[in-house]
C-alpha cells in the first residue's frame, strides 16, 4: 500500500523514514508548502496526491483543523484511505469525517490522536465489541506528566519546570493546549467517542495545572500523595461524562509510578477488570509508530474506530461525586461545603465533603472570574 504523507514535521519525518522500511507498506510523496519541496519526493500541490492512481492512503500529520479537514475530506471523496496524528481534527471533524470515509468505502483511523505510541484506541475498539466499558481515561499528556514530576522529584517551581520541558522539546513555546488541559480533554473526547459512540463536545470540564504552586506539591508531600492530571470518561444515563483535573493519588497507586512524559491510559472493562497500558505518548517516532499501525490495519481489514451512529452529545459532569483539595483565599472557604481546614496565613487548604465533579469545576470558575487564586485537586483514585 502506496502512502502520502501530509506534513513534514517532527511526527512527518518519523512516518516518511518508518515507511520506508515497513513491509507492505510504501512512502509516496510527501505534501509540504509552496516553496519548501527542496527534494524529488516532495510536492507542494495537493491534486498532484489525490489524481495519483498509485497513492492508496494519506497519512495526515500536518495539525490544525483547516486546511487538515478540506484535504482530509477531498482525499476520502478521492477514495484513499485516511488516517491521522490530529486531535483537534478529529475531536472537531471526526463524525463527518466518519461518514465521509464509510461513504467512500475507504478508512478513517486516528490512533496516534490519542496516547501517542500507546495503542489505547486500538485496544478500546476491540474491547468495546465484547466487553462493557465501565470507565476510561489515565495520564494522556506528557508535558504537564513531566512537570508535576519534575515538580515533585526535583523540588522544581512551576516556572522551572515548564522550562525544562521546553529545553527537552517535551513543551510548545506556546505550552497553553497543554497546561491548560485541552490537549488531555481532546483525547478524551476521541476515547469517549470510540468507547461509547458518544462524542462529547459540549459541558466537557477542564482544569489544568497553571495554577499550582511549589508549595502545594511540598503539602501533598508531606500528606504522601502525588498529584498527577489524569482524564476521565465514562457513561452517564444516556450520555456520557468527560473532564481532566489534577488529581492527588496515594504514593503506591499505578499512575505515581509514571515518571517524566511517559503516559498511562486505561479503562476498567465490566469482564477484563482494569488494563492499564504505558508508554510513550508523543515523539517522532512513538508517534509515527502508531500511525504506522493504523496503516498495517488497514492492510489486516479494519477500516474504522467510530461506529456508523457515533454522534455529539452533551457531556454530563453531574453525576460523579468526589472529595477535593482546594488551595483558596481564607475569606473564600465559604463557598465550598467544608470537611476540613488548615489554615496558612491568609491562604487556607480545605478538605471538602464530596460534591459532583461539575459542582466543583464550576464553584472554581465562579471564583477565579471575581478574582481569586486557586488550584484544586479531586483526592484519590
Ligand atoms: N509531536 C508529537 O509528539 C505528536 C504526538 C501526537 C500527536 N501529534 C500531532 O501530530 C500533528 C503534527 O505534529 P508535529 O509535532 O509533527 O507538528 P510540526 O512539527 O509542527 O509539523 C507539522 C508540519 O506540517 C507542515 N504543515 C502545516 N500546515 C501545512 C500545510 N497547509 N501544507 C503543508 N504542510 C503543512 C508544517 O510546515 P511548516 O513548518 O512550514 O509550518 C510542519 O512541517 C499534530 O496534529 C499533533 O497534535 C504530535
Amino acid at each position: 500500500m502506496r502512502v502520502a504523507v501530509l506534513g513534514f514535521g517532527t511526527v512527518g519525518v518519523g512516518v516518511y523514514e518508518m515507511l520506508q522500511q515497513a513491509q507492505e507498506l510504501e512512502a509516496g510523496p510527501v505534501l509540504v508548502r509552496p516553496g519548501k519541496a527542496d527534494a524529488p519526493f516532495k510536492v507542494t500541490d495537493l491534486e498532484q496526491i489525490l489524481a495519483d492512481p498509485r497513492v492508496d492512503a494519506v497519512a495526515e500529520v500536518m495539525g490544525g483543523v483547516e486546511p487538515a479537514y478540506q484535504y482530509a475530506s477531498a482525499a476520502l471523496r478521492a477514495g484513499k484511505h485516511f488516517v491521522t496524528s490530529n486531535k483537534a481534527l478529529v475531536a472537531a471533524r471526526g463524525i463527518e469525517l466518519n461518514a465521509l470515509a464509510r461513504e467512500n468505502g475507504a478508512a478513517f483511523l486516528f490512533s496516534a490522536a490519542c496516547g501517542g505510541g500507546v495503542p489505547f484506541l486500538h485496544n478500546l475498539s476491540l474491547a468495546r465489541e465484547s466487553d462493557e466499558i465501565l470507565s476510561l481515561g489515565g495520564i494522556l499528556n506528557g508535558t504537564t506528566n513531566y512537570m508535576l514530576d519534575a515538580m515533585q522529584r526535583l523540588s522544581l517551581d512551576y516556572g522551572e519546570a515548564l522550562q525544562d520541558a521546553q529545553r527537552l522539546g517535551y513543551a510548545e513555546a506556546d505550552p497553553s493546549a497543554d497546561v491548560s488541559g485541552m490537549d488531555a480533554l481532546r483525547k478524551i473526547m476521541l476515547a469517549c467517542a470510540v468507547a461509547y459512540d458518544k462524542l462529547p463536545s459540549d459541558g466537557l470540564l477542564n482544569e489544568g495545572i497553571e495554577s499550582i504552586t511549589a508549595a502545594d506539591v511540598a503539602h501533598f508531600r508531606s500528606k504522601g500523595y502525588t498529584c498527577r492530571l489524569l482524564a476521565r470518561g465514562g457513561r452517564a444515563g444516556e450520555s456520557v461524562s468527560a473532564w481532566v483535573e489534577p488529581v492527588l493519588l496515594r504514593d503506591g497507586a499505578p499512575e505515581c509510578a509514571v515518571l517524566e512524559n511517559y503516559n498511562m491510559a486505561s479503562y476498567e472493562g465490566k469482564c477484563s477488570g482494569p488494563i492499564v497500558l504505558m508508554g510513550q505518548g508523543a515523539g517522532r517516532y512513538p508517534t509515527a509508530s502508531a500511525v504506522l499501525r493504523d496503516l498495517s490495519c488497514i492492510l489486516h481489514g479494519k477500516l474504522y474506530m467510530f461506529q456508523v451512529d457515533c454522534r455529539r452529545v452533551a457531556a454530563d459532569n453531574n453525576c460523579k461525586e468526589q472529595i477535593y483539595y482546594v488551595r483558596l483565599p481564607a475569606a473564600l472557604a465559604g463557598d465550598l461545603p467544608v470537611e476540613s481546614a488548615e489554615l496558612d496565613g491568609d491562604t487556607v487548604r480545605v478538605v471538602t465533603r464530596p460534591i459532583s465533579v461539575s459542582q466543583m469545576h464550576v464553584t472554581a470558575q465562579r471564583l477565579r472570574a471575581a478574582g481569586a487564586s486557586l488550584f484544586f485537586a479531586a483526592i484519590g483514585g
